[in-house]
């Protein structure tokens, strides 16, 4: 119950926030350069946690700062090497990472390249070269920074991204903590303390999704959001684009089915595409077709005094419809039949790294109809 509370907790934050932060996907206007792998980790082990700060480790390499570890991203770093101190560390660790960026993004003024943080537990500070670009409070959510104007101000460094993370958990964080300190000096060093928790789970830690950066043209497709309904034989694909960086922009949508055929568009930027003879979207086990994904491909075209822009995304739209009865859960008025099984993050085949098994998560081995992808954190 408390986990399904949280859940809710976690939409609203996402319904608050101003922007749409689209997944990032590759399309012809596009690029996404992932991070994943070894970063160079230290955690601050002063007494106050802070040294880091005091210090501005972001200013230069963390190796010039002290020791540091490899460590992997996405992973929680409890997991990660022998050491029991770094397992049960509480406080701020820093993790850094230099890349080259292609020349193109910077000498391109009309490229915006954006730094995306999947989700770190759990307040989170982001430098670019030793300059401040964003923090965030929350563990379960992406977060984003713009960075290409700062990129283009030192155009011949690499790109160094330093992340500190601090999982202290507070009575008002998702999921609650407080701290503890021993006070007894015969029994615990000076400012000993511990995190209590009141949750049925370790407080794993870290960067626990990918990090990456995405391009978009100067003018871009913020967001889609889609609602679908059908009647009789016919889907209804409720649309609604928002668009940023331009005054004025021509949005055209297009939805196609797996076959690549389009079946309706439209040259407004909200409205309602309806689909003839639709293949609704199925669980597994309730059509012998499960899982039916059509594609939505917007593409907006834009155009100032200077250039002109283009940008294209395409979004899987399952048609499909959800109630919930005082008794049923219903997908397409069906009462659906919840089979379902949790992926621990430490779990063999990991969830938290990109998992390309479709049988796996349709379920055909165990017969399951529904996946929980992140079973905490
Ligand atoms: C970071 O960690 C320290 C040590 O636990 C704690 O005192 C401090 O409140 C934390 N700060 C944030 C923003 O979480
Ligand atoms: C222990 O010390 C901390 C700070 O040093 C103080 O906030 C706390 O109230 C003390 N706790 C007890 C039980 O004396
Ligand atoms: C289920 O919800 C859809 C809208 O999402 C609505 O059109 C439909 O009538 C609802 N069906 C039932 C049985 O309540």
């Amino acid at each position: 119950m408390l986990r399904v509370l949280w859940l809710f907790a976690a939409l609203d934050s996402v319904l608050l926030s101003d922007t749409g932060m689209l997944f990032p996907r590759e399309s012809s206007s596009r690029e996404v350069k992932e991070l994943n792998g070894l970063w160079v980790f230290r955690a601050d082990r002063s007494p106050n946690r802070n040294q880091g700060f005091e210090r501005a480790w972001y200013k230069s390499r963390l190796a010039e700062t002290g020791p540091v570890i490899d460590m992997p991203v996405p992973a929680s770093y409890n997991d990660i090497t022998q050491d029991p101190t770094l397992r049960d560390f509480i406080g701020w660790v820093w993790y850094e990472r230099e890349l080259t960026v292609p020349a193109r993004w910077i000498t391109d003024e009309d490229i915006r390249v954006v730094l995306r943080v999947g989700s770190a537990h759990y307040y989170s500070v982001v430098w670019v070269n030793g300059v401040k670009v964003t923090e965030h409070e929350g563990g379960h959510l992406p977060f984003e920074a713009e960075i290409g104007t700062l990129l283009r101000k030192e155009p011949t460094i690499p790109c160094r991204i330093t992340i500190a993370v601090n999982n202290t958990l507070t009575l008002h964080t998702l999921p609650p903590g407080s701290i503890q300190y021993m006070n007894d000096s015969t029994r615990y060093p000076d400012g000993f303390f511990v995190q209590n928790t009141n949750f049925d789970f370790y407080n794993y830690a870290g960067i626990h999704r990918p990090v990456l950066l995405y391009t978009t043209p100067k003018a871009y497709l913020d967001d889609i959001t889609v609602v679908t309904d059908f009647m009789d034989n016919t889907g209804l694909v409720r649309y609604s684009v928002s668009v940023q960086g331009t005054a004025s922009a021509t949005v055209k949508v297009t939805l196609m089915d797996t076959g690549g055929h389009c079946v309706a568009s439209s040259n407004e930027p909200s409205g309602v595409l309806k689909v003839a003879d639709v293949n609704l979207w199925w669980p597994y086990l309730m059509h012998e077709n499960p899982g039916y994904l059509y594609s939505l491909e917007v593409r907006l075209m834009a155009a100032d005094e200077r250039s002109t822009y283009e940008d294209v995304y395409a979004l899987p739209v399952g048609i499909r419809t959800v109630n919930v009865t005082s008794t049923q859960f219903l997908i397409n008025n069906k009462p659906f039949y919840f089979h379902g099984v949790n992926k621990h993050e430490d779990a063999d085949v990991r969830t938290r790294v990109k998992l390309n098994l479709p049988s796996f998560l349709l379920g055909v081995e165990f017969e399951y109809s529904a996946l929980q992808k992140y079973l905490y954190p």
